[in-house]
């Protein structure tokens, strides 16, 4: 690591769809163990996002705009491709309950098998946002439930624009 010229590179990847302050508050806390974060943002219409990646990733650098040493990419095809072709030794990933372990260890040592120099690294999602997803936010914004609080004020706003006409 002490060879790396640009210090140690993490690359923070999902489906980020949308961003919410979850993925905000882990970005803040990775953004200062690492020199670099590369939010790395899944192309994958097979998932049917809610936004398209372009939305996803415009939405991204918009609010995380106030972290200087964080990015935002899109990236398709083995995470670990991605992440080596940016320099990056770490794969950082949030775990909220334990229900998240299964499948992130299932991630992780597949990862580790295809790229034994890359760490995945975990860091515990923030109390107040352990049982905060996307997904439900989604589900909840859809059924005209209050989302606010819960992401960011541009993607709240982005929320009611892209759901009020199913409402
Ligand atoms: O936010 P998500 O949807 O839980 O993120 C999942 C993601 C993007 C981390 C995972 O699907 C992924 O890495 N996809 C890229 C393809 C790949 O490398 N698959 C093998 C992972 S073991």
């Amino acid at each position: 690591m002490e060879n790396q010229p640009h210090g140690v590179i993490a690359v923070y990847p999902g489906s980020f769809d949308p961003i919410t302050n979850g993925h905000l508050d882990l970005v803040d806390r990775a953004s200062r163990l690492f020199d670099r974060l590369i939010v790395a943002i899944l192309r994958n219409e097979a998932k049917k996002p809610l936004f398209t990646v372009e939305e996803r990733v415009e939405m991204a650098r918009e609010v995380l705009r106030p972290w200087p040493n964080v990015q935002v990419e899109s990236f398709g095809g083995l995470l670990v491709e991605f992440a080596a072709a940016r320099g990056a030794r770490v794969i950082l990933r949030g775990i909220r309950a334990i229900s998240d372990y299964e499948y992130e260890l299932q991630m992780a040592l597949m990862n580790r098998r295809l790229a034994p120099n890359i760490e995945t690294v975990f860091l515990m999602a923030a109390e107040d946002y352990s049982f905060l997803s996307a997904r439900l936010v989604k589900e909840v914004a859809a059924l005209g439930g209050d989302v606010s609080g819960l992401v960011p004020p541009l993607v709240y706003e982005r929320l009611q624009r892209r759901l009020a006409p199913a409402r």
